[in-house]
């Protein structure tokens, strides 16, 4: 991992929380833009920054030089298309593409990548894009125009900036946990999987880690899929 300036959406909580944990030794800096400002120590590297995606209000400045930036505030939306309306499409669009839109705007004229190796971008989408689900409507379609808008900045930031895209099956963190609140439903989830059982947060973050550092500086445009093999296998 270079040493630079990172900046994570969400870092308060579950997956960005873990990626913020584990820049942190390695960073120069890590800011954490988020509502609350979470359980990780602010100190000369970690800092929080109080805002939300959702709120039409101005996001706070960026700092300069960024190296990375990651959005992570998104939702789970698990509904029968009859009984979704127009207000839930809404509200998943809000806080997982336009949320993800106005932070890329702030952040883009301080994107900066260091002596021709590109500044990197991390940002989520779900399993449920690349495999149909039943009651995942809302937010496949949310997270489906996530996964359009990476490629899109790919495109267009290249050769300066790689855009990258991790869409994780069910991971333990607090967005996951009325799926994950007792044993037995931990059990049956587990089960649904090639690798029989859930994902942890360490292990989204340590791919986001991977994706922001120069070691994938030859990966732009993708999506990775950290799901214990839901989206590709069939066992
Ligand atoms: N966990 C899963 O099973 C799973 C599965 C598939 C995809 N994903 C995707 O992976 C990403 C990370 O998920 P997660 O499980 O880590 O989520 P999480 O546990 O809900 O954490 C989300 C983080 O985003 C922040 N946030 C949420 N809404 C915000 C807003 N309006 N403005 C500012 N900050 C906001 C939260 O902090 P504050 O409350 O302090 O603002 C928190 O730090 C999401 O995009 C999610 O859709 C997760």
């Amino acid at each position: 991992m270079s040493d630079g300036t990172f900046v994570i959406a969400g870092g308060s909580g579950g997956i960005g929380l873990e990626i913020a944990r584990q820049l942190a030794p390695r960073a120069a800096r890590v800011e954490i833009w988020s509502r609350t400002p979470g359980e990780l120590e602010q100190d000369n590297v970690v800092s929080h920054v109080a805002c939300d995606f959702t709120a039409d209000e101005p996001l706070p400045a960026a700092p300069d030089q960024v190296r990375g930036a990651v959005y992570c505030p998104g939702s789970i939306t698990l509904r029968s298309f009859r009984s979704l309306t127009s207000a839930d499409f809404r509200q998943d669009l809000e806080v997982n593409l336009l949320g993800a839109v106005r932070f890329l705007q702030a952040i883009q004229p301080r994107l900066a990548g260091v002596e021709g190796r590109p500044a990197s971008v991390v940002l989520f989408s779900t399993v449920a894009v690349a495999q149909g689900m039943p009651m995942h409507a809302s937010i496949a379609a949310a997270k489906g125009a996530v996964e359009g808008l990476a490629r899109s900045l790919a495109a267009e930031w290249a050769p300066k900036v790689r855009v990258n895209v991790i869409a994780p099956a069910l991971t333990d963190t607090p967005l996951a946990s009325r799926l994950l609140s007792s044993p037995e439903k931990r059990e049956a989830m587990a089960a649904r999987y090639p690798l029989k059982r859930i994902g942890t947060a360490g292990e989204a973050a340590a791919l986001a880690r991977f994706l922001l550092s120069d070691e994938s500086g030859w990966i732009t445009g993708q999506v990775l899929h950290s799901d214990g093999g839901l989206s590709s296998l069939r066992v």
